[in-house]
């Protein structure tokens, strides 16, 4: 692990900690303030030409914050020499800008990954995207973990004889399959419409059969927890016995906790990707680490291992 590094900016110190607790190797020094006219600042502590660098940043809020920082972080490693500098981004912020499907809209997903090479990183490492193409946005190489295996695993402790996964729209309805046949599972989907480009949804019908069983949504994100709310009345309404849901990315923006709290749910299982502040903390929410699988991830990007074995 000699020529290991791993840095962080201020998005996600804690995850940053935990991985390098991991590897059993220190935290890179560095210093990323703004100044008073919030320009950031950024400088590398410690030598690092030829070594293999990793900077871990998840593009939570503040989003842009955070992304700029990377930037300049890469940018500062690149110019120290280091031999290879791999973004850490355990969630992608801006992926669900992923295409253009209206007239004169941009696709900002595949700006980020533009300008996180451009800014020098060699690859990615990322966790969950929100569609698995934007992996295609780069040129460089990027490898994706899944927490499926993660959520999987917590669910299959719990033992429900008669469980049924639910695709929360028919965009993740592959990944719900996927978790279905972890857990021995049959999979729902929902058929959910978004209205307008507003943080609001509508969700219209059921694809499968709830009624008498216990549902597991599952989600890449929760965001403003709009889709969340309706998915559970929609699943209750249609006779589901009681409602769990998991996610990988807890982004609980504007009031999702309040939403959360309120709503008939009987647990919400999610992970680290993003930091969870103390205010966003509820009985019935469960954080699973993705520290593990990161760090490991990094120790076989390091020493040129396979990541795909880690999922066999
Ligand atoms: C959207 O397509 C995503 O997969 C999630 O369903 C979405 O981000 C959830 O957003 P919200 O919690 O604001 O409804």
């Amino acid at each position: 692990m000699d020529e290991l590094k791993v840095f962080t900016g201020n998005a996600h110190p804690e995850l940053a900690r935990e991985v390098v607790d991991y590897l059993g190797i220190p935290l890179g020094k560095n210093e990323v303030f703004q100044f008073s006219n919030e320009n950031i600042f950024v400088r590398i502590l410690e030598n690092v030409r030829e070594r293999d660098t990793f900077v871990i940043q998840p593009l939570c809020s503040p989003v842009n914050n955070n992304l700029v920082e990377l930037l300049i972080m890469i940018d500062a490693l690149k110019r120290a020499s280091a031999k290879r500098i791999t973004a850490v981004m355990p969630y992608y912020g801006y992926g669900r800008t992923d295409k253009k499907d209206q007239p004169r809209v941009p696709i900002t997903a595949r700006l980020i990954a533009d300008l996180l090479t451009v800014a020098g990183a060699n690859r990615l490492l990322t966790v969950d995207l929100h569609a698995a193409q934007i992996q295609g946005f780069f040129n460089i190489p990027v490898d994706e973990l899944t927490a499926l295996n993660l959520l999987a695993n917590y669910f299959k402790e719990i033992k429900y004889n008669d469980l049924v996964v639910v695709a929360t729209d028919i965009g993740i309805s592959k990944r719900a399959r996927d978790l279905a046949e972890k857990l021995n599972a049959p999979l729902a989907i929902m058929e959910k419409r978004r209205v307008g480009n507003v943080d609001q949804t509508e969700t219209m019908n059921v694809i499968g059969e709830v009624k008498g069983m216990t549902a597991l949504t599952v989600d890449d994100e929760i965001d403003t927890g709009g889709s969340l709310v309706s998915v559970v009345s929609t699943l209750i309404e249609n006779g589901a016995k009681g409602v769990y849901a998991c996610c990988t990315h807890p982004i609980f923006s504007d009031s999702a906790i309040q939403r959360i709290g309120s709503c008939p749910v009987k647990e919400v299982v999610v992970t680290n990707t993003v930091p969870m502040k103390d205010g966003k903390k509820l009985d019935k929410i469960t954080v699973l680490s993705m520290a593990p699988l990161l760090g490991e991830a990094i120790r076989r990007i390091h020493t040129g291992m396979s990541i795909g074995a880690m999922f066999e």
